[in-house]
């Protein structure tokens, strides 16, 4: 069975600054580093490195041939990343001595996916397989519908939030991952509660506070505490997260179980800096888990 993932695909450059700048104010940096991120790229590294054999549908320009090899040396398969005529998508990422991040990305290829290619690669899927979209490329709702038709469950990170961007994928949607505070602004925007959101699971991150997983047909819900760690840099948590958690749905693991080795993985990602190459493997997640 196979994860694909549309998604993003970023050179990250990440500055360590003393506080996050404010309006008009320049700041230096104590140290720069520049990585493989991009939410689809840092959701199908995890996926891949929980175990899943992942294939990253997406788009690079000339300049992305490090990328897409990165992609492949952390074993994400990369026969549907096509070649674009924009730049390769980029972030520049401030990060505070506390972890936080302000993040400007600037998406360049990532809005030149194909339909066409994105249909090919999706008929290569079927019945047990799951796609993972997240809202910085083109094309989301023409991936959700070729997924539906090969028989591929569809997962939604809501990331960066957009209600509108939402609202297109819920028709096609089986899991929608979103944080407390998008839960609480999809509410307000489609005037429908949680719980009523018309996806069979939702799945709502509440930082510390750990994780819920929601059957919106039974209203069962299966929660998660967050472990706790020093963190470093927190970009890319998110990603993690869902990738991982996707990649435990495709291999079977109980609601629970998936849970808390994706919770697992981002505790241990944060406390790196980087977002893909912060990602632990599956060994380092299991002793993590271990240990606890
Ligand atoms: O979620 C973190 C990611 O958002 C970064 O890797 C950056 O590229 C942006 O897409």
């Amino acid at each position: 069975m196979t994860v694909f993932c549309l998604g993003s695909i970023n050179a990250d450059h990440v500055y360590q600054v003393p506080h996050l700048p404010a309006p008009g104010e320049t700041l230096a940096a104590s140290a720069v580093q520049t990585g493989l991120g991009g939410k689809g790229a840092n959701q199908s590294v995890a996926a891949a490195k929980a175990g899943s054999v992942t294939q990253h549908i997406g788009a690079v320009g000339a300049d992305g041939v490090w990328a897409v090899d990165a992609l492949r040396g952390f074993g994400v398969g990369v026969d549907h990343i096509r070649t674009s005529d924009a730049p390769t998508g980029h972030a520049i990422i401030n990060v505070d001595p506390q972890a936080e991040n302000a993040i400007v990305i600037f998406a360049g290829a990532n809005l030149d996916q194909s339909a066409v290619d994105i249909q090919a690669a999706l008929a290569t899927g079927g019945a047990g397989d799951w796609v993972l979209i997240q809202n910085e490329t083109s094309h989301q709702v023409d991936a959700a519908k070729a997924a539906r038709t090969n028989g591929v469950k569809v997962a939604y990170s809501a990331a960066p939030f957009d209600a509108e961007a939402v609202k297109a994928m819920l028709p096609f949607t089986d899991l929608l991952l979103m944080n407390e505070i998008e839960a609480a602004q999809l509410s307000d925007a489609l005037g429908v509660k949680t719980a009523d959101l018309p996806v069979a699971k939702v799945l709502i991150t509440a930082g510390a506070k750990g994780v819920d997983l929601l059957d919106t047909k039974t209203g069962e819900i299966v929660s998660n505490p967050a472990f706790s760690v020093d963190p470093v840099d927190t970009t890319g948590a998110g990603d993690t997260f869902a990738g991982s958690f996707v990649a435990g749905f495709e291999q079977g693991l109980s609601d629970v179980d998936a849970l808390r080795r994706a919770s697992a993985t981002s505790a241990i990602q944060v406390t790196r800096v980087g977002a893909a190459t912060a990602i632990p493997d599956a060994a380092e997640v299991e002793a993590f888990l271990s240990a606890q």
